[in-house]
């Protein structure tokens, strides 16, 4: 019956026959994101699949997706309203909810403005470059100082559940101006267990597009609706706490800088207040909750590359010497001149992929893609994963090596390669916290390595197997360890 719908000489996306009622959702279940790489290699990069009844349009191909999402971005800009998504910031999330129109535009731009002025803003206040330089110098300090700790205690440890309060400490420290302990056990039940999100805010959970699903007992989508509840819980107390000490003379943080948006005065100045007051000042929720998992999930892996790679790893660490010294700590000022450094970030990005896919789009009126009619309110799965895999753009794409990102004398990033790894999205809904997110990666890595060595337990191997999510994880290891890699620690 949709076939009548086609406008003449258009037709819909090829795709895999599914079941009836099924669709392909027995073939997608499990990692995703190589069942749709598999498909599209058969398919081609405008693909539909069907996931119970409902169609789902999968883009793969660099310039497909950035045809789809930079030059046709208005069609493809929409979030489809998915089951899971309401129970995600009680449905008003900035990142998650359907909205597309003006309220979500006015609202993006207030969070990038609160954003970057409380990080990489240059800091009338901060010795420091800027407060994002100030907070995560100081966090991975402390994380140096923790690890050689639990290594006199422990022997060994998992550094997942402490790189994850410190990345959490930055991200509040630019929110609320507060930070938490490592033993914090209110953060902790949020931040370190994250994956009760991911697990179902994942790209293709059948919950989403099978409804009968919605009415079955189901653990994981207990876990997330908890997690949501303690999530939001944990924001509103201190946002409570914000109103209640706020004075316009003082704006110390991000959700200060956001509750005077709200203030009456603005009202001729600030289209945000057409905004209701509380869908601005609950974007501190998506600010923080988009912020302390990806970095987190990001720098986790880079451990694990690490310490599978030792020469890889005693290659940056030979840069570190040779450019920076052992006399002060490395600043954000110092990237450019860290090719290497680089080179392993961004083929970190690309091997892992660890945001397969993009949140699911929409489309927000009828289009034609590559030729292909898609109709309006189509959900669009981008995928990531498949861009960073391609054997059309990358040379050997399953291995993992930094040296596909530097010139040929090895003294300069090419500019060119880096631009080809895809995982902040792209165009109109790309990821507000990417600068910041690369800095921040930068600047712990950087400083981590500087003074640490690490490796893990003779014998014990790291499990690099990816294991499905809205970001992919790793399993958790507990048999890291460090070296102090200076005689004295350098004062500075
Ligand atoms: C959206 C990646 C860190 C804030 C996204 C999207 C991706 C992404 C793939 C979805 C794009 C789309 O739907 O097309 C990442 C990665 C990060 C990271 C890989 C770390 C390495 C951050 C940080 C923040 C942030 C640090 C803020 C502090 C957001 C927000 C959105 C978003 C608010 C929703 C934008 C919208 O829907 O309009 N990010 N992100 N992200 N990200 Fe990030």
């Amino acid at each position: 019956s949709l076939q009548q719908h086609i406008p003449q000489g258009l037709k819909s996306p090829p795709g895999p026959r599914g079941y009836p009622i099924l669709g392909n959702v027995l073939e997608l279940r499990k990692d995703t994101h190589l069942a749709l790489t598999n498909l599209s290699q058969k398919y081609g990069d405008v693909m539909e699949v069907r996931i119970g009844t409902r169609p789902v349009l999968v883009l793969s191909g660099l310039d497909t997706i950035k045809q789809a999402l930079v030059k046709q971005g208005d069609d493809f800009m929409g979030r489809p309203d998915l089951h899971s998504f309401q129970y995600i910031s009680n449905g008003q999330s900035l990142a998650f909810s359907p909205d597309s129109g003006e309220v979500w535009k006015a609202r993006r731009k207030l969070a990038q403005n609160a954003l970057k002025t409380f990080s990489i803003a240059p800091s009338p206040t901060s010795s420091s470059t800027c407060l994002l330089e100030e907070h995560v110098s100081k966090e991975a300090d402390y994380l140096v100082t923790k690890f050689l700790q639990l290594m006199d205690e422990k022997k060994s440890f998992d550094p997942y559940r402490y790189l994850v309060v410190s990345v959490a400490n930055v991200i509040c420290a630019m929110c609320f101006g507060k930070r938490y302990d490592h033993n914090d056990q209110e953060l902790l039940n949020i931040v370190n267990v994250s994956e009760q999100f991911g697990n179902v805010a994942a790209s293709g959970n059948p919950a989403d597009f099978i409804p009968v699903l919605q009415y079955l007992p189901s653990r994981a989508m207990t876990l997330f609706k908890d997690f949501n509840m303690r999530f939001l819980h944990f924001l509103q107390k201190i946002v409570k706490e914000h109103y209640e000490t706020f004075h316009e003379s003082n704006i110390r943080d991000i959700t200060d800088s956001l509750i005077e948006q709200c203030l009456d005065k603005k009202v001729e100045t600030n289209i945000a207040t057409q905004i209701p007051k509380e869908k601005i000042v609950n974007l501190v929720n998506d600010l923080f909750g988009a912020g302390f998992d990806t970095v987190t999930t990001g720098l986790s892996w880079s451990l694990m590359y690490l310490v599978t790679y030792p020469n890889i790893q005693k290659k940056i660490q030979e840069e570190l010497d040779q450019t920076i010294g052992w006399e002060r700590r490395p600043r954000l000022s110092d990237r450019g001149t860290l090719p290497y450094t680089e080179a392993f970030i961004l083929e970190m990005f690309r091997h892992s992929s660890f945001l397969p896919f993009t949140i699911p789009h929409s489309t927000t009126r009828d289009t034609v893609l590559n030729g292909y009619y898609i109709p309006k309110d189509r959900c669009v799965f981008v995928n990531q994963w498949q861009v960073n895999h391609d054997e059309k753009l990358w040379k050997d794409p399953l291995t993992f090596n930094p040296e596909r990102f530097l010139s040929a004398e090895g003294t300069e990033v090419n500019k060119v390669a880096g631009e080809k790894v895809l995982i902040f999205g792209l165009g109109k809904r790309k990821c507000i916290g990417e600068p910041i997110a690369r800095w921040q990666v930068f600047l712990f890595l950087s400083t981590l390595l500087q003074q640490l060595e690490f490796s893990v337990c003779d014998g014990k191997k790291v499990d690099m197997t990816p294991l499905y999510g809205l970001t992919l994880k790793h399993k958790r290891c507990e048999h890291f360890q460090v070296k102090q890699r200076f005689p004295t620690k350098s004062t500075n």
